[in-house]
């Protein structure tokens, strides 16, 4: 009697020929897609609006009965190729958003398809001692002592919820000897304040609300002309706040804000926070990166001080997303969000020995991403990653030099690590500027020409470029330049 029963076996990647040949199907079909939209990448966008968008995906069939040959689904994988951003565009240069290394993308075919979770060892046994290794490689290289540890995150915005999240709960046990896990929130907490610049990435603010302290409990500082904090703002400011009765937990130093690059004065505010005993966390997100390179290293003295260190991997390290970690300077303090299920991290397996990520985590299933950057830096070696990022310095700080040179342009910041942020000058329209500059990036974008930012500073608009790829060069950005300039002079004389 003929079996009614599917065969599965095409399905999933499996010891036999036919499961084989599907795998290495669709791999070739997607790889080939691949190489063809990079081939001929010409712009770095279609430049459709969000309409055309979706009137190009209006008839897409989501969930077809029966499945589709993959000839037919390769014309849907175009659509979505033909109208995503090309990181590795030499002028797609909006946001931290990098093009990934080669050894990287290797990488995330072997880390799907193992699909190893980091939760417990019995589910990624080598993994979770690589990503282990790795972590102890990291702390060692932000001069961590060996009672330092820390985990691969989703990224910075992750990692910053965890410094602040231990921020807390270590201030409630030390100070208040009140365990925030088993309690909830103390009284006190509405009176808890992190101090941080007024350019400290948002996602402090969104964590102070998520931590139950609200946005109030956030104290944004102003910036100096270079765009970090002073030491001496902060300690006015911690004394002001202990004058009023208000309980400063933490102080959230940024290395590396996301439009300027600009690096807090790392080591002074660890002295403070030393001297008031509270957290120092480094937001490194960005500018972590640079501790790889002997050239840049120093603007990050004293991070070894800070308490808890946000640094990500899809940046300036050049992974896919999500590739970010967490590191802790004492490894003792994870305690403080322990938990333990029965099914996944038994209190009995630590003492056999067994190491379960899961205990350090606020993720449960979670990604071998620990492998990407393991295989990049094996295949890269570290001397190429510090010349990546010394090379994008460099290229930063000759565009800026060409913007301050050009008379149409005004430059806003001399850039630390690699973002530069300017804006066209109108001649005569003065008043015009911000709805110019702003024309000049969405037309940029809609031609294809190039990808690039717009911020604010002191609500006037401007323009940003977030210079990650060492493939661009000082040409692409003077003929960038250039077509910026005459973009302003033309909607100008509109
Ligand atoms: C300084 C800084 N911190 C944190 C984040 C958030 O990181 P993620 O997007 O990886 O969650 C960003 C994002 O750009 C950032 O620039």
């Amino acid at each position: 009697m003929p079996s009614t029963i599917t065969n599965f076996e095409t399905y999933f990647l499996g010891n036999s020929s036919k499961s084989i040949a599907a795998y290495q199907k669709a791999i070739a079909t997607v790889q080939s897609l691949l190489i063809d939209f990079f081939d001929n990448q010409k712009q770095a966008y279609s430049g459709k609006t969000p309409e055309q968008l979706t009137a190009i995906f209006e008839a897409i069939d989501l969930d077809p009965i029966e499945g589709q040959k993959w000839e037919r689904i390769a014309a849907e994988i175009k659509k979505i190729l033909n109208n995503s951003v090309v990181v590795s565009h030499p002028t797609c240069i909006a946001h931290l958003h990098c093009p990934p290394l080669i050894p990287a993308l290797a990488a995330e075919m072997v880390i799907s398809a193992t699909n190893q979770s980091m939760d417990s060892w019995d589910q990624s046994p080598a993994a979770t001692i690589l990503e282990q290794k790795l972590i102890n490689w990291l702390c060692d290289l932000f001069g961590y002592q060996i009672q330092a540890d820390g985990v691969f995150t989703s990224g910075g915005t992750q990692s910053n919820f965890m410094g602040l999240l231990l921020a807390r709960d270590y201030y409630c046990q030390t100070q208040l000897n009140w365990s925030v896990q088993q309690q909830g929130l103390p009284q006190q907490a509405r009176n808890f304040r992190i101090l941080c610049s007024q350019i400290s990435h948002f996602t402090v603010r969104q964590t102070a609300a998520l931590l139950g302290l609200g946005e109030k409990a956030i104290v944004p500082l102003e910036t100096d002309e270079n765009y970090c904090l002073s030491a001496a703002v902060v300690e006015d400011k911690l004394r002001e706040l202990k004058a009023q009765n208000l309980l400063p937990i933490a102080i959230v130093a940024t290395a590396g804000t996301t439009d300027f690059g600009s690096i807090d004065p790392i080591a002074s505010l660890a002295n403070l926070a030393k001297k008031y005993g509270i957290w120092l966390h480094v937001d490194g997100a960005y500018g972590g990166a640079l501790i790889l390179s002997d050239r840049h290293r120093n603007k990050l003295a004293g991070i070894e001080l800070a308490d808890s260190i946000a640094v990500d991997f899809h940046k300036l390290f050049y992974q896919p997303i999500s590739c970010g970690a967490f590191l802790l300077k004492d490894r003792n303090l994870f305690r403080l969000i322990e938990l333990r299920a029965d099914y996944l991290n038994p209190e009995t397996n630590e003492l056999e020995g067994i190491p379960d990520l899961v205990t350090k985590s606020v993720q449960t299933t979670r990604r071998f991403d620990a492998l990407k950057l393991f295989l990049s830096l094996q295949s890269l070696g570290r001397k190429t990653f510090a010349e990546m990022i010394d090379s994008t310095i460099e290229l930063a700080e000759k565009t800026a030099q060409l913007i301050a040179e050009e008379k149409a342009l005004e430059l806003a910041n001399f850039p630390t690590i690699n973002a530069v942020v300017f804006r066209y000058r109108p001649q005569y329209s003065v008043n015009k500027s911000d709805k110019i500059n702003s024309q000049i990036r969405m037309l940029l974008i809609k031609r294809g020409q190039a990808v690039i930012a717009q911020t604010q500073i002191c609500d006037r608009t401007y323009l940003k470029f977030t210079l990650l790829n060492p493939n661009t060069t000082i040409s692409h950005i003077a003929n960038l330049l250039a077509e910026i300039k005459s973009l302003g002079q033309t909607l100008e004389n509109n």
